[in-house]
């Protein structure tokens, strides 16, 4: 069953990768806007794995989660993710508040982020484990653009680094232990999760897509 969780992931990651948004030059407003997207999404990956941690029983993805929410607020390094993201978008000339503004880009994957409360326990697994194995292809395909921009790109270098080799392996072993544990339906709910996540990922790049051609 992991093996058709993996084939989706590889399929979405494709999709990604092949985005005709990445092949745009895009202009420096949609830049600022893709970065303004990450504050959003960045300010709101802490509570929103805060409430997931407490939520699941799960002995590893109850310690998935906890080294994921250790990572983004930053308590074993010198830097949390926040903060770097923060500079990247500052770099940019942007002062972001840390209520963030909604952006275009965004607003598909804000409203998929604000129902996982509502999502289970295998649930929370798919998500994580699709959100974190498609962010490296998300900012690959943008990073050229903004390191020619002179951006501060340390907040996408580590997500690049980071997310796919560690996080992302964290939730699959833990999805795994899920599925000896729940069988069938386990996975149907991983696999919703991962779905919704994907489509997320990509959201931002279809509207990014869109809005260049607008311009
Ligand atoms: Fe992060």
């Amino acid at each position: 069953m992991i093996g058709q969780l993996d084939n989706e992931l590889g399929e979405a990651r494709e999709a990604i990768c092949g985005h005709p948004a990445g092949g745009q030059r895009l202009s420096r407003s949609l830049l600022c806007e893709f970065a303004l997207t990450q504050w959003g999404d960045s300010v709101v990956w802490v509570p929103m794995l805060a409430t997931m941690r407490d939520r699941v029983n799960n002995p590893r993805l109850r310690q998935a989660l906890d080294a994921n929410l250790r990572c983004e607020a930053g308590v074993d390094a010198l830097r949390s993710h926040v903060t770097l993201c923060r500079q990247f978008v500052m770099s940019l000339g942007l002062q972001p508040g840390l209520i963030p503004s909604r952006t275009r880009l965004g607003g598909y994957a804000s409203a998929m982020t604000d129902i996982t409360p509502l999502l289970t326990e295998p649930q929370i697994a798919g998500w994580i484990l699709a959100s974190e194995s498609l962010v490296p292809a998300l900012f690959t395909s943008v990073i050229d653009q903004f390191r020619q921009a002179g951006a501060d790109i340390a907040y996408l270098v580590e997500h690049i680094s980071v997310d796919d080799e560690e996080h992302a392996q964290w939730m699959r072993k833990a999805s795994i232990e899920l599925i000896s544990t729940g069988g069938g339906p386990a996975f149907g709910q991983i696999l919703f999760g991962a779905r919704l996540a994907a489509r997320a990922t990509i959201s931002v790049l279809d509207t990014l897509y869109a809005l260049s051609l607008g311009e």
